[in-house]
């Protein structure tokens, strides 16, 4: 999974699906950096729109993962309420 360091085989499951949710949670940035940049490249009107709607689909997938995250991770849960942001 991912670029986990560790022996996967030994971690415990409440650790993998936390690892799982991270690495989604990249590679939903990604799509959305992906998208973004082809929005602003396309002169296509009706393609710019398409790859808009898919962008932001993107954007709420990435939001779910940090919920989980959120909510599986209660240090990152605090940093995120000492951000105060
Ligand atoms: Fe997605």
């Amino acid at each position: 999974m991912g670029t986990y360091t560790e022996k996967w085989g030994e971690l415990p499951e409440s650790a993998k699906d936390l690892e799982r949710a991270r690495q989604s949670f990249i590679e939903e940035f990604e799509a959305i950096n992906w998208y973004s940049q082809r929005i602003e490249a396309t002169t296509d009107a009706e393609l710019k729109k398409i790859l808009e709607h898919n962008r932001n689909e993107e954007k709420e997938h990435a939001a779910l993962l940090f919920e989980y995250v959120k909510k599986h991770d209660s240090e990152q849960a605090g940093a995120l309420k000492k951000s105060d942001l």
